[in-house]
């Protein structure tokens, strides 16, 4: 085997995560942004997904409508560049698959292309299963989003738990149950109460990722600055596994009063010249 050969990274796949319904401990996702974060996430994760939740954690938009194509590129490059097994699934954003299927596949492939990612992710509406299918045909692993669907923002008016009454739960599992059969390896369901998470879960033949959507599902995701503390506001689902607004907050003050009280930089965090300058 040639050396290169050797050097090959092996990801987790599309397939061995599909495989994981109804078998092995939950799967286990976050969402990854940046080289860095990657780096750190990679061993206990075994999906990042490069989320367009980019567009309002790192770019300060007020919803996900805004995020391009060439955001997503860009932050998917440098997730590959920081991890080394976990797979990465970017998602498609806003305006890039909701109309002609072979504009949908351009976008695809050169988000996988420009990135090295393994999976896209698009919210799947009632509308997406042909995209989904037309995708996986022609080799674009493909998980699908139901339930609370962030892009559809500016119909929902704000974002909103889904699910409240009947029809809304029978069109959810619909949704999940087409992703599905469309070829998708996995369906993320976001804001939805245990019942219908269970039953989608129950009825539908690839793993489930849940989001604020209970213990119910084959796996969970959350925004990582969520669940590392980084904002004052969190939703309930979201359970804060550290504090790191607090603590950055603390370490600037510390850094700020050090500086203009003179005690950085110190001796030890100076260069000094061997020579006379
Ligand atoms: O964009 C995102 O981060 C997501 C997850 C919250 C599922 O879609």
């Amino acid at each position: 085997m040639s050396s290169h050969r050797q050097d090959l990274v092996r990801r987790i796949s599309a397939p061995q995560i599909a495989a994981r319904k109804g078998a092995g401990p939950p799967i286990v996702c976050l969402t990854a942004y940046t080289a860095p974060m990657a780096e750190i996430l990679d061993e206990a994760c075994d999906v990042l997904l490069v989320g367009d939740s980019l567009g309002m954690v790192v770019h300060g938009l007020a919803n996900t409508v805004g995020v391009t194509m060439e955001m997503m590129i860009l932050h998917a490059q440098a997730v590959m560049r920081g991890s080394r097994r976990a797979m990465v699934v970017v998602d498609m954003p806003f305006g890039s698959y909701e109309g002609a299927v072979d504009v949908a596949h351009a976008n695809a492939a050169r988000l996988l292309k420009e990135t090295g990612a393994g999976a896209v992710k698009l919210e799947s509406g009632p509308e997406a299963a042909p995209t989904i299918a037309y995708l996986t045909r022609r080799g674009i692993p493909v998980m699908g989003h139901v339930g609370l669907r962030p892009q559809a923002v500016l119909m929902d008016g704000a974002f909103k738990a889904k699910g409240a009454r009947q029809t809304e739960c029978e069109l959810i599992l619909a949704e999940a149950a087409s992703a599905a059969r469309a070829g998708a390896f996995a369906v993320v369901i976001e804001g939805v109460a245990e019942p219908l998470a269970r039953r989608i879960t129950q009825q539908v033949a690839v793993p489930t990722i849940g989001i604020g959507a209970s213990a119910g599902c084959d796996g969970q995701i959350l925004v990582t600055e969520d669940m590392l503390g980084l904002f004052d506001w969190t939703p309930k689902f979201v359970r804060r596994y550290a504090d790191l607004r607090g603590e950055i907050a603390a370490a600037v003050r510390a850094y700020a009063e050090d500086v203009r009280e003179g005690r950085f930089p110190a001796r030890e965090e100076t260069y000094f010249a061997k020579m006379k300058v």
